[in-house]
C-alpha cells in the first residue's frame, strides 16, 4: 500500500513492534516519528500513529497531532449541519487517520476514558479513533525519571491497601513483577480498517 504509512514513538520497543506488524500486514511503510517531518506526510492518504503510554500520556501524540491538526480541525468544523449538530457522516478528512496506544493498563475502562480525555483533549480530536493494545513491562529495563514515575504509582496503589480494587491489584502486580501482554492478533481491527481503503 503505497499511500499508507504507520508511524510510531516507542521508548521500550513495544509500540514499534506493533507498528511493524501492522505495516507488514498492510504491506506499507513504517517509520519512527523521530525520523519524520510534517511535510514528509504529504504523499500519504492513510496515516496510522501509535505510541507507548507513559504516565497517562501517549508518547509522541503531541507531535503527531500538531502535524495533522489542519486536516482534522478543518474536517471537524465542516461536519456540522444547518442546526449546528455534528454529523459523523459529514466528517470526511482529506486523509484517513487513526491512532493506537500501547500500555499495560489500557483495558481498564476508567484508564481508557482518562487516556482519551488527556490525549485527545480538543473537540476536533473527538472523531479520531484510538485503538488500545496490550503492552509489556520489564522492571529491570526502567531507567532515569521513569523509575520515579513508577515508584510514585506503586506508592499510590499500595497506600490504598484494602481499598484497592481488583484492577488496581492487577496493575500493581504487573508493575512489581513485570508482564508481557503483547499479542499480535490485537492489530487486526486496525488492519481491517485500513486494508481496503486504497
Ligand atoms: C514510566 C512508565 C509509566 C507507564 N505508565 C503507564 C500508564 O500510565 N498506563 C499504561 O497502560 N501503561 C503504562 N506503562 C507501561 C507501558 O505503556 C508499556 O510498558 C508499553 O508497552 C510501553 O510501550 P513502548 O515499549 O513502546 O515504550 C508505563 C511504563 C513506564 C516505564
Amino acid at each position: 500500500m503505497k499511500n499508507t504509512i504507520v508511524l510510531y514513538k516507542s521508548k521500550y520497543g513495544t509500540a514499534e513492534q506493533y507498528a511493524r506488524w501492522i505495516a507488514e500486514e498492510l504491506g506499507c511503510e513504517v517509520r519512527s516519528i523521530d525520523d519524520m517531518k510534517a511535510r514528509m506526510l504529504e504523499p500519504y492518504e492513510n496515516i496510522i500513529f501509535g505510541g507507548g503510554v507513559h504516565a497517562g500520556g501517549i508518547e509522541g501524540i503531541d507531535t503527531f497531532i500538531k502535524w495533522v491538526k489542519p486536516i482534522l480541525k478543518d474536517a471537524y468544523y465542516h461536519s456540522f449541519d444547518e442546526k449546528v449538530n455534528f454529523r459523523q457522516d459529514f466528517y470526511k478528512p482529506s486523509k484517513k487517520i487513526a491512532c493506537f496506544a500501547v500500555g499495560i493498563n489500557v483495558q481498564n475502562f476508567d484508564a481508557r476514558a482518562e487516556l482519551r480525555k488527556v490525549n485527545f483533549d480538543k473537540k476536533w480530536l473527538r472523531p479520531v479513533t484510538c485503538y488500545y493494545l496490550d503492552g509489556k513491562f520489564e522492571p529491570e529495563r526502567v531507567q532515569g525519571a521513569d523509575k520515579m514515575v513508577l515508584k510514585f504509582t506503586t506508592k499510590l496503589l499500595r497506600d490504598k491497601g484494602l481499598n484497592m480494587n481488583a484492577d488496581e491489584r492487577r496493575l500493581l502486580e504487573r508493575i512489581e513483577n513485570g508482564c508481557d501482554l503483547v499479542d499480535r492478533s490485537q492489530i487486526m481491527p486496525i488492519v481491517n480498517e485500513f486494508k481496503d481503503v486504497e
